[in-house]
């Protein structure tokens, strides 16, 4: 049997571009990972489908200051798309043998902080997608330039610990090591509303390979209604 001997090429004009090395420093960022116009539309489409999206979906988690919107793939099983279509790109860009472990919609508001912390083991390899922003205004991600030995507390600022602060726009991402690189938003969200998804990996034969397919991960606490604005 001959054997395909065809040549390996990047695949041109994706449109994505990463900056930085996944690989030596824990993060990267990636500019147009998807395109801008399909994040807006999973943003409608998420708006028709769950018409009761911003008064049944509200929580608290302990790392933001104030109540959010937050689904997960169990509540709208269409999301399993991002995390499994975007698996194959992850495996590109990491250079592993990964698999999904799960993801989830966030929907923060005006003046929310993502306060500093590192996730739990199924976050072995991580996407924070940025989806839209309600005034066009970039609320940069932040994260830790050196690796943590373990978990900390979870702290309003890096204090005196290197950070990078990265602008996203709709449809860009940052890859970083969510266990081993602290991350959050420090600074004051500026929009009405800033929408975005996050998405997990582990190493298929790693340490943590237990949490593939570990849909149920759920930090956050329901939280009593509110009036929350998420006009597309
Ligand atoms: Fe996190």
């Amino acid at each position: 049997m001959p054997y395909w001997r065809g040549r390996i090429h990047p695949i041109m004009h994706s449109g994505m571009k990463v900056s930085g090395s996944y690989h030596e420093q824990g993060y990267a960022h990636i500019e147009g990972l998807i395109p801008g116009e399909i994040a807006e539309a999973f943003l409608r489409q998420l708006k028709a489908d769950l018409p009761l999206l911003t008064s049944k979906f509200i929580s608290h988690a302990p790392i933001i200051k104030r109540t959010s919107i937050d689904v997960y793939a169990t509540d709208y099983p269409p999301m399993l798309q991002f995390l499994w279509g975007l698996t194959p790109a992850m495996r590109e860009l990491t250079g592993r043998d990964l698999l999904p472990t799960y993801n989830y919609f966030r929907l923060y508001r005006k003046n929310d902080i993502c306060r500093i912390h590192s996730d739990r083991e199924a976050c072995e390899h991580s996407l924070s997608l940025t989806l839209g922003y309600s005034d066009g205004q970039v609320w940069p991600f932040e994260v830790g330039a050196e690796p943590i030995a373990e978990p900390g507390p979870i702290e309003d600022d890096f204090g005196a610990a290197a950070h990078t602060k990265i602008a996203m726009q709709p449809g860009d991402a940052v890859l970083y090591r969510g266990v081993q690189h602290r991350h959050g938003r420090t600074t004051p969200n500026p929009n009405r509303w800033s929408a975005h998804m996050f998405l997990h990996w582990v190493d298929r034969d790693g340490p943590h390979a237990g949490h593939a397919f570990d849909l149920t991960a759920s930090p956050g606490q329901a939280a009593p209604p509110e009036a929350i604005d998420f006009d597309l």
